[in-house]
């Protein structure tokens, strides 16, 4: 004990050892536990540094953006799908879904993959993704290997929702649940915030994922497994083509990158997106709460964004990578929020496009917004379930159009993810029997 009370003392939480020591029993183990977790040398240092930092500071002065084509556009494309599906045939890739997020944006009380976006199924965000990926590991005739990260915070919650879903249908022995890492919020002066007696730890953002992929045993269990690909992604895109097996085909043909992410153009300056940039000569990614408004909002002499290419937090990571990252520090990055009551409080949290700079190259893959990219972020407004609902609804309508079929062009449509990955398989006697099941018609909002 007098140990922790020293470390405490070292790093300027006088407060906290006091509380620690006006406690006896249950109550003092469960704090001196919260304390053993922490790193209160690392947490010191971090306050000095961001502190004194302006928002300039996360941000090169050599930022130049990162060109991207449209995939779907190069004459590879055919050749790349195939290439990823044969990968996924052999058991090569995996599913990783970051889900440790709070989701505090769209007010919803639990975990974010549990939210029905309100289309005429109901279905939640992670049925879908479950439905999606279970068809496309048919097709290739191999199951696909799913692991799900979450925090202390909503780990319960996750693995009960699936639980009582009966993991929708997905085999048990194929999905991983695992936690990621806590880091103590600060208050506005720098001293560790105590609730009840307890910590106020939240998520170390989601950066943690390399830490505690390798932590948990499940970078392990992939690499026993034999998976060489990890297709890494975001909880709220309710358009996340899943293990998208031309993203795939098209690094494992590249050869060179260790990494490949998803592009989409920005929507427009103020889009709520990181963007894809060269720092010093070496890709990434500048978060968009780090972006300074020069940047965000240059033009070209022909009036588009200079820093164009969104990042919709979708990327693919090749096992040595992984492998690589397990240990590599990654920078901190703050956030000032109300925690326990106490405005303007430090969170300090990590970003899981960091790593790529440490990686070397990194292969853009630009990717439709309409095809691929729609966030569940907001309740009401832009990137809100509204939206999301729209969108699916066009793009199942656009399938059903490509695919020769005659419906109703007055109605949105819902093809549930069980009977079409990506819109293949559709012809008009499939449409007929499916709707009002598979298929469900809405009208637009
Ligand atoms: C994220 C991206 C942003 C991108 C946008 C696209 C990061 C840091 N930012 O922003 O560049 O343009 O998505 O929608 O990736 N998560 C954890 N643990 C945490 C924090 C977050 O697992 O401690 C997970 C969330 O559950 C979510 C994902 O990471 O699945 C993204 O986190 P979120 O906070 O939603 O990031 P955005 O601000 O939306």
């Amino acid at each position: 004990m007098s140990n922790t009370i020293e470390v405490l003392n070292n790093a300027g939480q006088q407060e906290l050892a006091a509380r620690l020591e006006s406690l006896s029993g249950d109550a003092r183990k469960a704090l001196e536990r919260d304390i053993l977790s922490q790193d209160w040398e690392e947490l010191k240092a971090l306050y000095a540094e961001k502190s004194s930092a302006s928002l300039e500071d996360n941000v090169s002065a050599d930022l130049k953006p990162m060109p991207f084509k449209i995939a779907v556009d190069d004459l590879r494309y055919d050749f790349w799908k195939e290439t990823g599906e044969i990968l996924l045939g052999k058991g090569q890739v995996a599913a990783f879904l970051v889900a440790g997020g709070q989701g505090s944006r769209l007010g919803f009380d639990g975990p974010k993959g549990m939210f029905d976006i309100g289309l005429p199924s109901h279905k939640s965000l992670f049925q879908l993704q479950a439905e999606r990926l279970q068809n496309l590991a048919t097709q290739v005739g191999n199951p696909i290997p799913w692991c799900i990260m979450t925090s202390p915070l909503n780990h319960e919650a996750t693995v009960n929702f699936f639980t009582e879903h009966n993991f929708f249908g997905y085999a048990r022995e194929n999905i991983r649940f695992f936690e990621q890492g806590t880091i103590c919020a600060l208050s506005p002066e720098g001293k560790a915030i105590v609730d009840n007696d307890r910590l106020a730890l939240v998520p170390d953002g989601n950066g943690g994922c390399f830490r505690a992929l390798a932590q948990s045993g499940t970078l392990a269990w992939l690499i026993e497994k034999g998976v060489r690909y990890v297709f890494l992604y975001s909880v709220d895109n309710a358009l996340c083509r899943i293990c998208d097996p031309a993203f795939i085909g098209a690094l494992a043909s590249e050869g060179r990158s260790m990494s490949a992410s998803k592009v989409v153009h920005k929507a427009g300056p103020n889009e709520k997106v990181g963007i894809f940039a060269l720092q010093n000569g070496k890709p990434g990614v500048v978060e968009y709460s780090d972006l300074p408004e020069n940047y965000r909002d240059m033009t070209n002499a022909d009036g588009s964004l200079t820093f164009d290419g969104g990042n919709i937090a979708i990327h693919l990571f090749k096992i040595e990578g992984l492998r690589k990252l397990q240990t590599s520090k990654l920078p901190w990055h703050t956030a000032r929020k109300t925690v326990c009551g106490i405005e303007k409080c430090w969170k300090f949290e990590q970003f899981l496009f960091d790593a790529f700079p440490q990686l070397g190259t990194m292969m853009p893959f630009g990717v439709i917004r309409e095809e691929e990219f729609s966030p569940v972020k907001n309740a009401d407004g832009n990137d809100s379930p509204k939206t999301a609902r729209t969108m699916i609804g066009k793009l199942h309508r656009e399938w059903l159009r490509k695919a020769h079929v005659k419906f109703d062009e007055s109605k949105l449509y819902e093809i549930s993810p069980t009977i079409s990955y990506a819109g293949e398989g559709l012809k008009q006697s499939l449409f007929d029997r499916e709707l009002g099941r598979n298929i469900l018609a809405f009208d637009e909002e």
